[in-house]
């Protein structure tokens, strides 16, 4: 979609459910100390939404996201059982987010196995594939169980253009098209070919093609040699993980769903049980993510200033939260950041 760029634009806030609210609560508290004009219209999903208006996924929400074009996600529990296989798919097929960007960049004092190589972002497809669970079904006997995979072009090549164009916006140079076209000759085949297409005419970025097990191991012996990845949904979810797990883990991992006609940007890791309430969950996800829809905004100089004072606040190591070796908790974290913003 196109950057908005206007100020005083109001995003729809999500604060979701487990430790949503404390990472939501840090996340305003930096964006507020950074006064770059943006308001905020709260909308409620997940099991919020299910105790106080009795459905995930309200109307209101789904108008709220419609109207500002932009939300900020916090993590949502899908209940067992309960109406759609997820809310986050649900979103996003119900918007058409068809691109899923993650990014995953080594950090300071990281529990990390590459401390500085890593700088790369996986675009997954978003809205078709095996992911979705089209046609999925079960024989009576529960003998035979099946899974329609429909793979478009249109669905290629818009995803496969969004990855060209996001490294020629952002200065990269390589894209590494990750397929399975040996085995999924119809699915994967047709995503390659119209990769290959597309990729010719972007003639000033490296285009090369990685069969998706052995990008795995290239992953983790030697990630510097990539810089972004394309591929389709279900390879996307997975590769987007190891990816995380190369710069850190989840603390550290955010991610943008865009749209032609909204965008929901949310960190990659879920409501966290076992920790919410605690107030230690690390906020960088979240603000990473924050970043991320700076940069969509069109306030690139923000997005930069933002992540300049999360890279300030690692390295001075004294206001980490517990899941990076530290003892302080989720506010002092955000508190500190703000401070260098
Ligand atoms: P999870 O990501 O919530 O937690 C996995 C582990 O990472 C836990 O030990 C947790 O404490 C830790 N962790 C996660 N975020 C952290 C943070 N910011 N700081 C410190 N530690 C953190 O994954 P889990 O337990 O599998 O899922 C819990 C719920 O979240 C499920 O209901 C799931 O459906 C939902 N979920 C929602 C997502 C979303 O809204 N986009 C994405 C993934 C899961
Ligand atoms: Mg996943």
């Amino acid at each position: 979609m196109t950057p908005t760029n206007a100020s005083n634009q109001t995003i729809t806030v999500i604060r979701g459910d487990g430790i949503g609210p404390e990472i939501m609560d840090a996340a305003l508290y930096v964006l507020d100390a950074m006064k770059v004009g943006l308001q905020y219209e709260e909308a409620d999903a997940g099991m919020v939404a299910l105790e106080k208006h009795g459905e995930l996924l309200p109307a209101a929400t789904m108008d709220s996201i419609r109207r500002n074009r932009i939300a900020l996600k916090s993590p949502l529990t899908t209940p067992v059982g309960e109406g759609f296989s997820s809310i986050n798919v649900e979103l996003r097929k119900r918007f058409d987010l068809y691109a899923n960007v993650r990014p995953a960049k080594s950090f300071p004092n990281t529990k990390s196995r590459f401390p500085e190589d890593v700088d790369l972002i996986t675009v997954r497809e978003n809205t078709e594939g095996a992911y979705i669970g089209e046609g999925q079904m079960t024989s009576e006997d529960g003998q035979i169980a099946t899974l329609t995979q429909k793979v478009t072009r249109k669905g290629s090549e818009r995803i496969v253009r969004y990855a060209f164009d996001l490294a020629r916006s952002t200065g990269r140079k390589k894209v590494t098209v990750v397929h399975k076209a040996n085995i999924l000759k119809s699915t994967s085949g047709l995503f390659l070919k119209v990769a290959r297409e597309v990729a010719a005419q972007y003639p000033e970025i490296e285009c090369n093609e990685m069969i998706v097990d052995n990008t795995c191991m290239q992953l983790v012996m030697r990630p510097e040699q990539f810089d972004i990845i394309v591929t389709t949904n279900l390879f996307g979810d997975i590769i987007s993980d190891l990816c995380a797990g190369l710069v850190g883990g989840l603390g550290l991992a955010p991610g943008a769903n865009i749209g032609a006609d909204a965008a929901i940007f949310e960190a990659v890791h879920g409501s966290a049980p076992d920790i919410a309430g605690k107030g230690i969950a690390n906020p960088c996800a979240l603000l990473l993510a924050v970043g991320q829809m700076l940069d969509h905004l069109g306030k690139p100089d923000d997005a930069t200033r933002l992540r300049a004072a999360i890279v300030a606040t690692l390295e001075a190591k004294d206001s980490l939260t517990p899941d990076l070796g530290g003892q302080c908790n989720t506010m002092s974290f955000a508190q500190a950041i703000a401070s260098r913003v």
